[in-house]
């Protein structure tokens, strides 16, 4: 989809099959765009709106037929009511437009967006693309050919063309995640998710890409990521991305990005039922969200120096596997006893966050990880659960997260939760029997990598997957948090 602006003329006169008009709902008025649109409908805008069928409920919309006489070159016009205005609303806005569009089937469509700020008209844009998403790539024949809005033109008095360009470019990496999430595990293993990571460094600025493999894994005793790729015929992958800006804003220092990459996780031998199990192809949601996140800060050029760290394997049971009761001994050189091979998540995070801090240095860092089903359980599909070694940094964590829709919703760490990652044998165990703060029991274990590094975790499990389907869950927050320390 390409995005253009246009910041002056009537919506009458912008060759499009659909024009999508944000209706105030807190106070309706036909003035601007909708009064000239309503012109030319004989006041059918008008009634709509008097009748409240646009009101202020998010997402609330209407789809009008332009008869033939009417003097304008769009044969559709959708209202959508922007609610309270909030984010939310916003989004839910675009969204509905999006839906109009599929439904008449609009190849291409202008959005008309009144008397909404800069900012506003960025959510807008922001629901309108993420509602427009489709994954397709296995479809064939006619389910394949369905139109897509080609080409989406902006009409605002208040944003500049930087502002479209920004929400643009957030779609189109949000996008790229959910596609590397829905994207089966024969279709993409380590190897396919570093080659994506290394097309990126390749075609972007500033962007260096580096991957390891086993044996340079097995020189950097990474004996933790090991263990969990050793039961599979798939080598795996620790990308390695760096972004280092022409101009680096004073005083800022280098930000780590962690992001788990199991790009199908069977269990291993603690096996997953059968039921459902195909979702587990989207276990690198984490992985998916830190390499475009990579890309698109590298594309905006902010002047953060960023370093992204994706431990990538399969989780598989095999005669080589590795066992419940096996001890191995992770990077920084803590032992590690496996009680249940199926929390591998915070195996390979373990290794990946000591890669982080000790080679590449990185002076603050947040983790993105489909790692619990406890997470689930607690927040459901709409917050993340968010975990954090230093208050300051963990709420800036949540607060980029909150502006970009990509809710947090803190839980807490504490010395007590310690004695639930204890092991009878090996200095930490990787799971616990007892079902008490699975999610919790996870991030305690997480943080003993960090070296004290100013560290968050972020457990996506319920919000990176939402009915089947990738949501890209990550890349805002981490927009919005590199911009923030950008300043
Ligand atoms: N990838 C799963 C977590 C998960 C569950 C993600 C549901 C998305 C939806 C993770 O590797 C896992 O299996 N975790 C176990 C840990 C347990 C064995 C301690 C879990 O949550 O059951
Ligand atoms: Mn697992
Ligand atoms: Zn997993």
């Amino acid at each position: 989809m390409k995005t253009t602006l246009k910041t002056s003329g009537s919506p009458r006169q912008v060759a499009a099959d659909l024009v999508v008009v944000a209706v105030p709902t807190k106070e309706p008025r036909i003035d601007g765009a909708l009064a000239d649109l309503d012109e030319a409908l004989g006041g059918v805008i008008a009634a709509i709106v008097a009748r409240g069928e646009v009101d202020g409920t998010s997402g609330s919309h209407a789809l009008v037929h332009v008869p033939g006489t009417a003097e304008m070159k769009a044969t559709h016009v959708g209202l959508v009511g922007v609610g309270d205005a909030s984010a939310d609303h916003l989004r839910a806005a675009g969204a509905a437009g999006a839906r109009i569009a599929a439904g008449v089937r609009a190849g291409s469509v202008t959005l008309a967006t009144g008397g909404l700020s800069a900012d506003a008209v960025q959510t807008v844009i922001q629901g309108f693309g993420y509602a427009e998403y489709r994954f397709d790539r296995f479809r064939t024949g006619e389910a394949a050919a369905k139109p897509r809005v080609a080409r989406l033109t902006v009409l605002s008095g208040e944003a500049k063309a930087a502002h479209v360009q920004r929400a643009d470019r957030l779609v189109s990496a949000v996008s790229a995640a959910r596609d590397l999430v829905n994207t089966p595990s024969n279709h993409l293993t380590p190897t396919d998710l570093a080659a994506r990571a290394e097309t990126l460094g390749a075609t972007t600025a500033g962007l260096e890409v580096k991957v390891l493999g086993r044996a340079e894994l097995k020189k950097l005793k990474a004996g933790a990521l090991l263990a969990v790729a050793q039961g599979s015929e798939e080598p795996p992958r620790m990308i390695v991305m760096r972004y280092s800006p022409k101009r680096r804003a004073r005083g800022t220092d280098v930000l780590g990005l962690v992001g788990k990459a199991v790009t199908f996780d069977t269990g291993g031998i603690s096996i997953k039922p059968a039921n459902g199990m195909e979702e587990m192809k989207m276990d690198m949601g984490g992985g998916a969200a830190v390499i475009e996140s990579m890309a698109l800060i590298a594309q905006m050029g902010l002047p953060i120096e960023v370093v992204a760290v994706v431990p990538s394997t399969e989780n598989m049971p095999s005669g080589t596997a590795v066992k419940p009761g096996d001890v191995v001994t992770a990077m920084n050189g803590k032992t590690i006893e496996v009680i249940n091979t199926d929390a591998e998540g915070r195996l390979i995070l373990a290794d990946a966050l000591t890669y982080a801090v000790r080679t590449q240095k990185v002076d603050r860092i947040v983790d993105f990880a489909t790692l619990t089903g406890a997470i689930l359980v607690a927040l459901g599909e709409t917050y993340a659960g968010l975990y954090g070694s230093d208050a300051a940094w963990t709420e800036r964590v949540r607060a980029a997260g909150e502006a970009a829709g990509d809710l947090c919703w803190e839980l807490p760490l504490h010395p007590d939760y310690q004695s639930l990652i204890e092991s009878k044998v090996a200095d930490l165990s990787n799971a616990s029997n007892k079902r008490l703060a699975g999610a919790t029991y996870a991030a305690q274990f997480l943080r003993e990598f960090t070296d004290g590094v100013p560290w968050c975790h972020v457990d996506i499990a319920g919000t990176g997957m939402i009915g089947g389907a990738g949501t890209g869950f990550g890349v805002g927050l981490v927009r919005e948090l590199v911009e923030g320390l950008a300043g």
